[in-house]
């Protein structure tokens, strides 16, 4: 199984495995409202509730080689957001599930475009043929959006209830449709 490496950059960001001592700036980021708005499941307001989190995050990459990562500022150090892929399953069929989540704060200066399109690429080069998949409320436009700056398309195949609702599935699947 192919590992990531120590860091994955990009021209204003770097991502690497996350550490428990990331657990405060994570936090500020998954107590915040805003955050979690289309997938208020996922709100976490207590120091022990983001340690678990983490120590999580720690087993899939202690067992895969790769994850959700730290996703840190170049400029200033701070970490800004957290991203990466899962192993998960949906309908019976293994897929790379993609997480990405950023502090208020640094919306929309194209920060998830970047950290989302370093580790989309990774997954491709590294883990040919495995389907990476966005789970999206239908409201969240903005993640849409990302979603499709970095080449996933709909693909209601992967739809499915989630924690909070519908779903929708975004991949990186190439879809052909068979003629009538
Ligand atoms: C979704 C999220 C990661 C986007 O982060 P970001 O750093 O602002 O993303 P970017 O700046 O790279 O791109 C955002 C794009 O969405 C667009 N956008 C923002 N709000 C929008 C809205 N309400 N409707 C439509 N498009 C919107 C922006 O205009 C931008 O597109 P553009 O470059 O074509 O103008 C961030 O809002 C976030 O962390 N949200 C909470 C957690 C979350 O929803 N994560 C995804 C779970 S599936």
């Amino acid at each position: 199984m192919p590992r990531q490496p120590p860091r994955l950059t990009t021209a204003r960001l770097s991502l690497r495995r996350p550490e428990e001592a990331d657990a405060t700036e994570i936090l500020e980021i998954l107590s915040n409202p805003s955050v979690v708005r289309h997938n208020p499941s996922d709100r976490v307001t207590q120091l022990d509730d983001v340690d678990a989190l983490v120590r999580r995050w720690l087993r899939h990459w202690e067992q895969h080689g790769f994850g959700n990562c730290g996703v840190f500022e170049e400029e200033t150090g701070r970490l800004v957001g957290n991203c990466g892929v899962r192993w998960t399953t949906i309908h019976e069929e293994r897929v790379l599930n993609l997480m990405y989540r950023f502090h208020p704060s640094t919306w929309g200066r194209g920060y998830a475009t970047e950290a989302v399109a370093a580790v989309v690429g990774w997954a491709q080069e590294s883990l040919p043929g495995e389907i990476v998949v966005a789970r999206i409320r239908p409201s969240n436009r903005a993640s849409q959006r990302v979603a499709a700056k970095v080449g996933l398309r709909r693909d209601p195949d992967f739809d499915g209830e989630g924690d909070d609702g519908l779903d929708w599935a975004f991949t990186d699947r190439a879809i052909t449709f068979s003629s009538p």
